[in-house]
C-alpha cells in the first residue's frame, strides 16, 4: 500500500521539489499552500497521476485553516505517513520601525505557531498507530542572530528548539520528530538576497537529501552537509568574532525596500 506525505509550502521552492522527490518514491502526495492553483498547474506539466494527489488551501499563519486542512486530509486520504512543515516566510526587520514589529508577529504566525498547527491534527493518531514522522523546516539562520534578520532567525530557532521539546516528549510512541535545517537553497525565497550566498545547492538536490534524512529518521540534519560544518563553527564562534565578521554585511531586505 503507498505511503502519504503532507507537505505545506508545496506552491514554489523546497515544498514544490520535495512534493516531486516522494512522488518519484511512490508516496502518494497532500499538498497545502494559499496558492493552490500553482500547485494544480505545477502537477499538470509534471504529469502527476490525479489519483495519488490531494491538494489543500490554507493559511498555516491562521489555526483554523490550516487544522481544517489536516482534518479535511485525514478524512479524503487517511493519516499520513510523514508531514513536513515546510511554509515559511524570510523578511528583513529593523526594531526602530514600528511597521516591521507587525513584520516579526507575522513570521512567528507563519513560522512557528503554522508550523505547530500543521503536526496538531496528526499527533494523537500517529501516536496511536504507533508510528509517523513530523518534519519540521528549521534554518543555518536559527543558529546564530544574523543582523537585520531578527523575526527570521528568531522564528528558526524557536523551530529548531519546538521540535527538539517535541522529539522527547514522542519519543516512546513510535512518532519521530525531523528537524531539517537547510543552508542555502536556490528558490524564490532565495533569489532576492543581495549577499553571498556560500554552497548554494539546486532544490532538487536538497530534496533528494531530505528525503533520505527524513527516510532514516534523523533527528536532525543539516543540508547541504558543508553548512552543517559552518552551524558547528558558528556555535563555537566568540560573540565578538562573530559580531566582527557579520559586521557590514548586506542585510534581508525589508518589506518593501529596493
Ligand atoms: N531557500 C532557502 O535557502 C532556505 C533556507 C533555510 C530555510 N528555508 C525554509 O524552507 C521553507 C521553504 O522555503 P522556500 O525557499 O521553498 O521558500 P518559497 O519558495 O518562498 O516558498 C515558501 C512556501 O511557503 C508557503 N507559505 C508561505 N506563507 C504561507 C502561509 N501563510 N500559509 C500557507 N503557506 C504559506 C508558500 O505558499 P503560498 O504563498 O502559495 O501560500 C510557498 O509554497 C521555509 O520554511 C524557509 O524558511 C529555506
Amino acid at each position: 500500500m503507498s505511503r502519504l506525505v503532507f507537505i505545506t509550502g508545496a506552491s514554489s521552492g523546497i515544498g514544490q521539489a520535495l512534493a516531486w522527490q516522494y512522488y518519484q518514491a511512490g508516496f502518494h502526495l497532500a499538498l497545502v499552500a494559499r496558492r493552490t492553483e500553482a500547485i494544480s498547474e505545477w502537477a499538470l506539466t509534471q504529469g502527476i497521476d490525479a489519483a495519488r494527489l490531494r491538494i489543500y488551501s490554507a493559511d498555516v499563519a491562521d489555526t483554523a485553516s490550516i487544522v481544517a486542512a489536516g482534518q479535511q486530509c485525514l478524512q479524503a486520504q487517511g493519516l499520513p505517513d510523514v508531514v513536513i512543515a515546510n511554509a515559511g516566510i524570510s523578511i528583513g526587520m529593523d526594531t526602530a520601525v514600528q511597521t516591521d514589529i507587525d513584520v516579526m508577529a507575522k513570521t512567528f504566525a507563519t513560522n512557528n505557531i503554522g508550523l505547530a498547527a500543521t503536526f496538531q491534527p496528526f499527533v494523537e493518531a500517529m501516536c496511536t498507530r504507533g508510528s509517523g514522522t513530523l518534519v519540521g523546516m528549521g534554518s543555518v539562520a536559527g543558529i546564530r542572530g544574523l543582523p537585520g534578520h531578527g523575526a527570521y532567525c528568531a522564528s528558526k530557532a524557536a523551530v529548531i528548539a519546538y521540535c527538539e521539546s517535541l522529539r522527547g516528549e514522542l519519543r516512546s510512541s513510535g512518532v519521530r520528530v525531523v528537524t531539517i535545517c537547510p543552508g542555502y537553497i536556490d528558490t524564490p525565497l532565495t533569489r532576492q538576497n543581495r549577499y553571498s550566498m556560500p554552497f548554494l545547492m539546486p532544490a532538487p538536490d536538497f530534496a533528494r537529501r531530505a528525503f533520505d534524512a527524513i527516510e532514516r529518521g534523523d533527528s536532525y540534519r543539516v543540508i547541504p552537509w558543508q553548512m552543517g560544518w559552518v552551524a558547528k563553527l558558528l556555535r563555537l564562534l566568540p560573540n565578538a568574532l562573530f559580531d566582527k565578521a557579520l559586521a557590514g554585511r548586506p542585510r534581508k531586505r525589508r518589506v518593501d525596500e529596493a
